[in-house]
């Protein structure tokens, strides 16, 4: 399986995530992008359908703020968000 979720404290918006995987990243209320898969949590398995997504918007990222494992994150590493 595939987990991802989004650094925040290194996305600078650019949205180029949202616009590669559109079904995977959305935009908060900071306009900063997140994982609409599980809160970015990245816990919840990305769906097979959506990995080609995954992998352009991880290319994409100019800051490469996209983080993906095909383990969960643990919640150490969400805390830090
Ligand atoms: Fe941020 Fe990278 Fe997406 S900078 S908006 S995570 S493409």
């Amino acid at each position: 399986y595939t987990f991802t979720l989004v650094d925040k404290e290194t996305c600078i918006s650019c949205g180029a995530c949202q616009m590669a995987a559109p079904d995977i990243f959305g935009e908060d209320d900071d306009g900063l992008s997140f994982s609409l898969i599980d809160d970015n949590k990245g816990i919840k398995p990305i769906p097979e359908d959506l990995l080609d997504d995954l992998e352009d918007a991880c290319d994409g990222c100019p800051t490469e703020s996209i983080l993906v494992s095909n383990h969960p994150f643990s919640a150490d590493a969400v805390e830090q968000q």
